[in-house]
C-alpha cells in the first residue's frame, strides 16, 4: 500500500491509563496524576511510547469523567493543571508522549455552557445544544440513547423543551452545527496542544454528525426504540467538521490522533485514516464486538477462537490498503481479554501471552490497557450495589424484562460490565495492591496477590517478561520495518482454532497460535526455522514436517534467508 511520508507516531506503542484506578498519591483511594508521574519509569521500561490518558478534567463524574464541566482544568481529584505540566515534561524526559481524551460529542450539564442554555434557551449558548419543543412524554424521534432510554431529556426549568444527549442525560450534546461549537473545541484542543499535548484519542466522534432530528427508524427492541449505531449510519457529512479540525488543529501540529469510530462503511476509510485521513489511526472494534447482539448484554454469545482469527484478518484486509490501525484487545469499556476471548481453561499465562503476541505482530499501532501486561482478569461481582459502570444498570434492566433472573441478570452484567476493567491496577499483593494508601474507590480484584507487577517484574516467564519482549522485537533494529511497515498474509483462514500468518518486508516473520486444548501439527514453510518468541517452554519443529503446537501454545518464527 501507498503510505505517504512516514510518520513519528508510525511505529510507537500506545498505553491507555485510566488514571481513577491506576495510581494513587496522596492516599484519598483515587488514582491521579501523580501516581501517575511515578510510575512513568515502570512504563519506560516496558517500552510505551505514548501514554493516552483518559479524560482527567474538571467532571461530576456520572459518566466517569466522559461528562467534563470544564475542558481546561484537571479535576481536583486528579491533581492540578501544574501536575498535567509535570506529568509531561516527565514523560518527555523518558521519551514518551502523552495524549488526552478529546470528548467533543458532548459536556456535562454542569458546564458552564449547559448551564446558560437552561437560562436562555433561544440565547448563544441554548444553540451550543440541540433543544427542540416538545412537551412531557412526547419526543422529536424514536432514537434510544447508548446507556438506555430516548436520546431526549426535559430541559431543566422548562417543562415544554428537550435536549438531545445520545449517551446519558448528563451528557448533553453539542451542536456541531454551530460554528462556534466547532471553534470552542478547536480552542481547547489547541490550548492543550500548547502545553505540550502530542495528540488525541478522539471520543465518540461518529455522533458529531446526526442525521434529520425527526427521522424514525424501525425499532429493534420492545421499548420502539433503535439503537444509535443504526442512527449515526444515516448521517452524511461529517467530513466537514473533521476536516475544518484537521486543517485548523491536527496538522498544524503534527498530533498524533486515535479516534473512537464504529460501524464504518469500508468505502468511507480513506476519509478517516490514510494520507488524506482526518486522523492519524482509528480502533478497530471488529473483535471487541463479536457475538454482540441489539437485545442487550444478556443476548450476547461467548467468542470463538474462529470468530476471534475472521474479525482480525477481517480487519487487516480492510484497514491496511488505506492506513494504520490501532489495535486494541481491551480498554476501559470492555471485560478483560482473557477472559472474553479465551475459553475459561485457557485463562492463565500461556492463553494471555499466545492473546498478546497475535494482536501484537499484526500491521497496526498496538494499544495496551492498563493491567493488560501483567494478564488482570475480570472481577466476581457479589450484588448489583458493587455496580459503578451506568451503562450495567440499563443492561441489568433490559435482562430482568427479558426473563432472566436476578442471579442470572447479575451474571451478565458481571461478565461483561466496564467496571471489569476499572479495578485497581494491580502493583503488589499487599493488601491495598499497592494502589493506594487509602480506602480504593473500587474494589480491588482478589487475585491481586498472585497477579501483580511486583512479582511478574523480575519473572523471565511472567505475562509481564512476554510483553516487554514483544515490543523489544518490534523496535529492535532487525523487525521493526518489517513488524511496522511489512505487509501482512493471513494464512490457514478456514482452519479450526489456528490463527496462523506472516508479515513480510525486509525479513519475514510468522507467527502461529494453537487456539484449542490438544497439541495439532502445522505444515508452514521449512525456511520458517529461527524461533523469536515461543510462550510455552517445548516447542518441537520437524524439518520438513511442519511444527507441533502445542494447547495455546503460539511461536514467531523468522524465516532463514535464501
Ligand atoms: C466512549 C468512552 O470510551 C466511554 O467510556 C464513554 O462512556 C463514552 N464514549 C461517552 O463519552
Ligand atoms: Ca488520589
Amino acid at each position: 500500500m501507498e503510505i505517504g511520508e512516514r510518520k513519528w507516531w508510525h511505529d510507537k506503542v500506545v498505553y491507555e491509563i485510566y488514571p481513577k484506578s491506576f495510581c494513587d498519591s496522596n492516599g484519598d483511594g483515587i488514582g491521579d496524576l501523580g501516581g501517575i508521574v511515578t510510575k512513568l519509569d515502570y512504563l519506560a521500561e516496558l517500552g510505551a511510547d505514548i501514554l493516552w490518558i483518559c479524560p482527567c478534567f474538571k467532571s461530576p463524574f456520572v459518566d466517569q469523567g466522559y461528562d467534563i464541566s470544564d475542558y481546561c482544568l484537571i479535576d481536583p481529584v486528579f491533581g492540578s493543571n501544574e501536575e498535567m505540566e509535570l506529568l509531561l515534561v516527565e514523560a518527555g524526559k523518558r521519551g514518551m508522549s502523552v495524549i488526552l481524551d478529546l470528548v467533543a460529542n458532548h459536556c456535562s450539564t454542569e458546564h458552564r455552557w449547559f448551564q446558560e442554555a437552561c437560562l436562555d434557551p433561544e440565547g448563544k449558548y441554548g444553540k451550543y445544544f440541540t433543544i427542540v419543543d416538545a412537551e412531557k412524554e412526547t419526543y422529536p424521534n424514536n432514537w434510544r440513547s447508548y446507556f438506555g432510554g430516548p436520546v431526549w431529556s426535559t430541559l431543566p426549568g422548562w417543562p415544554g423543551k428537550k435536549y438531545l444527549h445520545v449517551f446519558h442525560e448528563k451528557q448533553p450534546d453539542l451542536n456541531w452545527e454551530n460554528a462556534e461549537v466547532r471553534e470552542e473545541i478547536f480552542r481547547i484542543m489547541q490550548w492543550w496542544l500548547d502545553r505540550g499535548v502530542r495528540g488525541f484519542r478522539v471520543d465518540a466522534i461518529m455522533n458529531i454528525k446526526k442525521p434529520n432530528l425527526f427521522l424514525n427508524f424501525a425499532p429493534d427492541r420492545e421499548d420502539g426504540l433503535v439503537e444509535m449505531e443504526t442512527v449515526i449510519k444515516h448521517a452524511k457529512g461529517i467530513e466537514t467538521f473533521l476536516g475544518e479540525m484537521k486543517e485548523k488543529v491536527l496538522d498544524p501540529y503534527d498530533a498524533f490522533t486515535v479516534a473512537e469510530i464504529c460501524g464504518e462503511r469500508e468505502e468511507d476509510l480513506p476519509v478517516f485514516i490514510g494520507p488524506e485521513g482526518m486522523f492519524s489511526s482509528m480502533f478497530d472494534f471488529r473483535e471487541t464486538t463479536i457475538g454482540l447482539s441489539e437485545k442487550g448484554w444478556y443476548d450476547r454469545t461467548a467468542v470463538t477462537a474462529d470468530q476471534y482469527r475472521d474479525a482480525c484478518f477481517g480487519a487487516q484486509a480492510v484497514f491496511n490498503p488505506h492506513g494504520f490501525q490501532t489495535n486494541a484487545i481491551e480498554n476501559h469499556d470492555s471485560p478483560r481479554a482473557a477472559d472474553r476471548f479465551l475459553p475459561r481453561e485457557a485463562v492463565a499465562d500461556a492463553g494471555k501471552k499466545m492473546l498478546a503476541m497475535l494482536h501484537f505482530f499484526m500491521r497496526g499501532i498496538p494499544c495496551i490497557y492498563q493491567g493488560q501486561e501483567i494478564g488482570m482478569e475480570n472481577i466476581s461481582l457479589q450484588s448489583l450495589t458493587e455496580l459503578n459502570d451506568v451503562s450495567a444498570l440499563g443492561e441489568y434492566g433490559y435482562a430482568i424484562r427479558a426473563g432472566l433472573t436476578q442471579d442470572e441478570a447479575l451474571q451478565v452484567v458481571q461478565r461483561y460490565s466496564r467496571d471489569n476493567a476499572r479495578t485497581p491496577m494491580q502493583w503488589s499483593a499487599d493488601e491495598k495492591c499497592g494502589f493506594t494508601e487509602g480506602k480504593p474507590w473500587m474494589r480491588i480484584n482478589p487475585n491481586h496477590t498472585t497477579i501483580n507487577v511486583r512479582c511478574q517484574k523480575d519473572d523471565p516467564d511472567s505475562v509481564l517478561a512476554c510483553y516487554k519482549e514483544i515490543i523489544r522485537l518490534r523496535k529492535s533494529p532487525a523487525y521493526h520495518d518489517t513488524l511496522v511497515y511489512g505487509s501482512f498474509i493471513p494464512m490457514y483462514e478456514g482452519e479450526h482454532d489456528l490463527m496462523v500468518y506472516r508479515r513480510e518486508g525486509d525479513t519475514r516473520i510468522l507467527v502461529a497460535a494453537n487456539w484449542s486444548n490438544c497439541a495439532r501439527r502445522v505444515d508452514i514453510p521449512a525456511c520458517f526455522s529461527k524461533v523469536l518468541m515461543n510462550n510455552l517452554g517445548e516447542f518441537t519443529s520437524e524439518k520438513g514436517e511442519g511444527i507441533i503446537l502445542q494447547a495455546y501454545q503460539c511461536v514467531v518464527l523468522e524465516a532463514a534467508n535464501d
